[in-house]
């Protein structure tokens, strides 16, 4: 079926100027970006994100870096969006990403790891309610 699911270029790849690479692969599999933005998270935006986080160890460093600097957003569209787009990611720990990976190919480690892709259609539609307006999102063909 044809899906959304919510993309984030975290603070590193952005950083180390890959958003264009990385939006290859997108486009490259088949997905389309019908949302997109750039933007500077604060604690509050990037702890409501992740709310579901909230009580893991891992949580402050998570939302120091992902506050750390300027992110990109988008939603992309096309079949099986979810998994293709978790596909292209690789694990979320880039050690145990597979080779071509954007994680393998950009990532240095678990917090540091890229990019972040919605874990289901459910997720998705929060997500992308989360950073977007439905004026927003455009209808492609
Ligand atoms: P992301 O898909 O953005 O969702 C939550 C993030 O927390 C995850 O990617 C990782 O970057 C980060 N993280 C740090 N430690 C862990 C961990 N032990 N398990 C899962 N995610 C972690």
């Amino acid at each position: 079926a044809v899906e959304r699911t919510l993309s984030i270029i975290k603070p590193d790849a952005v950083a180390k100027n890959h958003i264009g690479e990385i939006y290859t692969r997108f486009e490259g599999a088949g997905l389309r970006i019908v949302a997109s933005k750039m933007l500077r998270l604060s604690d509050a935006v990037a702890g409501g994100f992740y709310a579901e986080h909230r009580e893991r160890p891992f949580f402050p460093a998570l939302i120091e870096f992902m506050t750390s600097g300027p992110v990109v957003v988008q939603v992309l569209e096309g079949e099986n969006a979810v998994a293709t787009n978790r596909d292209l990611m690789g694990a979320t720990n880039p050690q145990e990403a597979a080779a071509g990976t954007i994680r393998a190919d950009f990532a240095s480690s678990i917090d540091a790891n890229a990019v972040h892709g919605s874990d289901s259609t459910d997720s998705a539609a929060r997500e992308i309610a989360y950073f977007f307006a439905f004026s927003e999102v455009c209808e492609r063909d």
